[in-house]
């Protein structure tokens, strides 16, 4: 009774609940991305791949790289290996003596942000990226997205590696550096993608699908 009533008079309180019973694992977009890739993947008979904070870190790290221009993921640009151990494990504070091959990467950005769910579907669009989803190398995984100076391009990253969970990717101190704008997975955090909505939406989308070279040179 007294429930029914607050909720009466709290139309915003009600709102805001039932946002929250929507999202499941955290209220973080990045670890719903990969809630839907390993629930695909589990559909597939696919392992479930373990979530790694610092290789989602890494990710995070990985589309910052690209400053907001989205046409150079269409153009299937990509950041110098060489900054893996120069500048994007040192951001997250991950060991670089741990870094391991990246075993595939899925890329997309679009200019409004969109749902997770979305948003997977939007990296699949790819005609290679099924097979980069199902690639049964990958033992781990780490996505992030971000938005550009308050708002669109959203871009949204999935690498995947084969590392072993506990000794790739490995943060000092146990803790991937947690960095804003943007959201990445794996590390319990609670972040929101879609505070940055205040650009006018426009129609391109690009998305990018690739494996890596194994053997992967970090310049090490
Ligand atoms: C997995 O994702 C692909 C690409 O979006 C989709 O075609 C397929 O139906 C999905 N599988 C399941 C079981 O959801
Ligand atoms: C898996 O890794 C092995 C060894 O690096 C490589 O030869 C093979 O092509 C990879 N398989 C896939 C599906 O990428
Ligand atoms: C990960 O490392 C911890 C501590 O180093 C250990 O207790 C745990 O068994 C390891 N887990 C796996 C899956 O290797
Ligand atoms: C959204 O923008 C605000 C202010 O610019 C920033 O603090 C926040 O981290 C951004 N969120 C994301 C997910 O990028």
């Amino acid at each position: 009774m007294a429930m029914a009533f607050w909720l009466l008079f709290s139309p915003f309180l009600f709102l805001s609940v039932s946002a929250n019973t929507q999202t499941k694992v955290t209220d973080n977009p990045a670890d719903e991305l990969v809630a839907v890739l390993n629930s695909n993947r589990t559909a597939h008979k696919s392992s479930s791949l373990a979530d790694n904070q610092g290789l989602a870190c890494i990710a995070l790290q990985y589309i910052k790289a690209f400053q907001g221009d989205c046409k150079a993921i269409g153009e299937s640009k990509k950041p110098s290996d060489s900054l893996f151990a120069e500048l994007f494990a040192p951001s997250c504070d991950v060991d670089t003596s741990t870094l391991t091959p990246i075993t595939g990467r899925l890329l997309g950005c679009q200019s409004k942000y969109v749902e997770p769910s979305e948003a997977f579907s939007m990296l699949m669009e790819n005609e290679k990226s099924l097979e980069i989803l199902y690639n049964k190398n990958h033992t781990e995984v780490g996505a992030a997205v971000t938005g550009t100076d308050g708002g669109g391009p959203y871009f949204w990253c999935v690498l995947f590696s084969s590392g072993k969970h506990n000794s790739s990717f490995v943060p000092q101190g146990g803790v991937a550096k947690i960095s804003r704008p943007g959201c990445f997975s794996g590390a319990n955090d609670q972040c929101s993608g879609a505070d940055n909505l205040s650009r006018p939406s426009h129609m391109w989308l690009y998305a990018v699908a690739a494996f890596v070279a194994a053997g992967y040179a970090f310049g090490l």
